[in-house]
């Protein structure tokens, strides 16, 4: 994050927003990556409530604490994380994804499909609060979505492509 963040907003945001939340953590929809030798490589999940005011809306997610280990990082972590994400949402009838991306992984986000929708700060604290960029993920790259609001098809209805790690995905803790 240093790339983005000036010093002095990183250290006071890097302590409030590493820490584990215990409702996601009893989720069932938050995972680890754990390698071979039992090390946790990386972690992230979703949920149906939107961060911040808990408010569900039918059809979409969110993406909640993704963080790959330092020595962990390029190696495909995230994206198997973000993946076995995928596998549950297609599972629970979530079709429509959003994250409010710190700005250091907007690259990440996007080489996964998400797409900006509008610069956001993320309260933290009363006193502070997190610059930060709402992305969305819908599949066909919102063509069923424009179909929708225009009167044909569903909502975002289509599947996401298998991926070719999925099968190894179905355990929590999740071995890579
Ligand atoms: C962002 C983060 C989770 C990415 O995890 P990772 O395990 O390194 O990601 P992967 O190796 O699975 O990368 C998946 C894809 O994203 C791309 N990518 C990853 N980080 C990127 C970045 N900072 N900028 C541009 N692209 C990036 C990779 O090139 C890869 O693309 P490819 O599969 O087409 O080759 C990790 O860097 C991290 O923990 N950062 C600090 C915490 C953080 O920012 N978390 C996000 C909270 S909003």
């Amino acid at each position: 994050m240093a790339g983005h963040y000036e010093p002095a907003l990183l250290a006071a945001l890097l302590p409030l927003i590493t820490v584990a939340n215990p409702r996601l953590l009893a989720s069932g929809r938050h995972y680890v990556a754990v390698t071979g030798t039992g090390e946790i490589a990386g972690c992230g999940g979703w949920s149906h409530e939107r961060p911040g005011t808990g408010e569900i809306e039918p059809g979409l997610g969110h993406i909640r604490h993704f963080g790959t280990h330092p020595g962990w990082t390029g190696r495909g972590i995230g994206r198997a994380l973000l993946e076995r994400c995928l596998h549950d949402n297609e599972r629970e009838g979530v079709t429509c994804l959003e994250c409010y991306a710190n700005l250091n992984a907007e690259g990440f986000y996007r080489a996964l499909g998400f797409a900006p929708v509008q610069p956001v700060r993320v309260s933290i604290t009363p006193q502070l609060a997190m610059p930060a960029l709402l992305m969305r993920r819908v599949p066909n790259n919102g063509v069923q979505e424009l179909l929708t609001r225009v009167g044909h098809g569903a909502a975002c209805s289509a599947s996401w492509p298998a991926s070719p790690n999925s099968t190894t995905c179905a355990s929590s803790p999740w071995r890579v």
